[in-house]
């Protein structure tokens, strides 16, 4: 018999799933393996109150019934406190937080994040127990772009020391020591973020299919995430970012920010935590971890099987007109789901 795992209830702390074909084509990848998983706004229409959220919820649902989408809501500077009170009374809680033009549909993103506003806002939040997810970056270098947005969530932390916030896809190895400093600052982690660095995305010939917001950094930076997800850090939890963009859009100028991962997440994750002698962590970063910061509770546990039985990934994803080429395309993995 070969070696096997068994992992209960995994969840996806942040995805992207989109609207119609790509998301009709990508979503199996997902709900094959992970029972639930924050689902991101920024559709073309992006989910900012509470109607598109439910509609947004009962898409997803009649594609798959037995997967919980964690619906998150866009935060715009028109979202209002009425609103806010409907978002949470129909069950939803993680507002997300996009500074305005920092990735991918986010032109209705927040400008002033500590407006008066929206400061107001995020005190109701607080009181609603909702979270703050946050896209933490700035306008800046872009390799300095995690490390300047800091201060902005040390604010919000300190303001509002009961809003539990997440550092989404965090990026950058100065961004570690918030999770110590305080106790409401919480982290998802990729597996781009954690296996690659820069010189992966242009460091030989360039490789769009590995570019992504925030952008891959330096191996110190990978390094010290790896280590932070191989330990299953008790504020860290495992969020893909898997991001599909049309195969067009990533080659045309400028290139779509997004890596699209959803494939054999898991496989991959078994193959890396093996490869570091810490399987036994991997419960901790794919699901415990989440189900008791977020404060979820599922009904039923779900076990999924992995087992030592190699396979590929597959080198493209096919659509009636294009195609969305997934992370480490066409690598064999030494793990598949049974
Ligand atoms: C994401 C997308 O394509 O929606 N892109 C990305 O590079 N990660 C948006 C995001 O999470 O920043
Ligand atoms: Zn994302």
């Amino acid at each position: 018999m070969s070696q096997s795992l068994i992992l209960k209830n995994p969840l996806d702390m942040h995805l992207h799933l989109r609207e119609g074909e790509v998301l009709e084509s990508v979503f199996p990848y997902t709900y094959q393996g992970f029972v639930g998983g924050v689902v991101m706004p920024n559709l073309s229409t992006p989910i900012s109150n509470a109607h598109l959220a439910l509609e947004y919820y009962n898409t997803l649902k009649a594609l798959c019934a037995d997967f919980t989408p964690l619906i998150t809501i866009y935060l715009t500077p028109k979202l209002s406190i009425q609103e806010l009170h409907q978002i949470k009374s129909l069950g939803f809680k993680i507002l997300k937080l996009y500074p305005k033009g920092a990735t991918t549909n986010s032109q209705d993103g927040m400008s002033e994040i500590l407006a008066p506003q929206t400061l107001e806002v995020l005190s109701e939040a607080e009181k609603l127990e909702m979270i703050l997810s946050i896209h933490a970056e700035s306008g800046g270098y872009s390799l300095d772009r995690e490390f300047e947005f800091l201060p902005i969530i040390a604010q919000i932390a300190q303001t509002f020391p009961k809003l539990k916030i997440i550092i989404e896809h965090l990026s950058d190895h100065r961004s570690i020591e918030l999770l110590n400093r305080y106790d409401n600052v919480f982290a998802t982690l990729t597996l781009h973020h954690i296996t690659l660095c820069l010189d992966d995305l242009l460091g030989g010939g360039l490789n769009p299919h590995l570019f992504c917001k925030p952008i891959l950094k330096s191996p110190k930076d990978r390094d010290a995430l790896l280590e932070l997800a191989l330990s299953a850090h008790p504020k860290v939890s495992f969020g893909s970012d898997s991001a599909p963009h049309l195969a067009s859009k990533k080659l045309s100028n400028p290139a779509s920010a997004g890596i699209f991962s959803a494939p054999l997440l898991l496989e991959q994750l078994c193959e890396l935590f093996e490869k570091h002698q810490a399987l036994e962590n991997l419960q901790a970063f794919v699901s415990d971890n989440a189900v008791r910061n977020y404060g979820l509770t599922f009904e039923k546990v779900r076990e999924v099987k992995i087992q030592k039985i190699s396979q590929k990934l597959p080198q493209a994803i096919s659509l009636s007109n294009d195609q969305i080429i997934p992370l480490n395309a066409g690598k064999e993995i030494s793990w598949s789901m049974i």
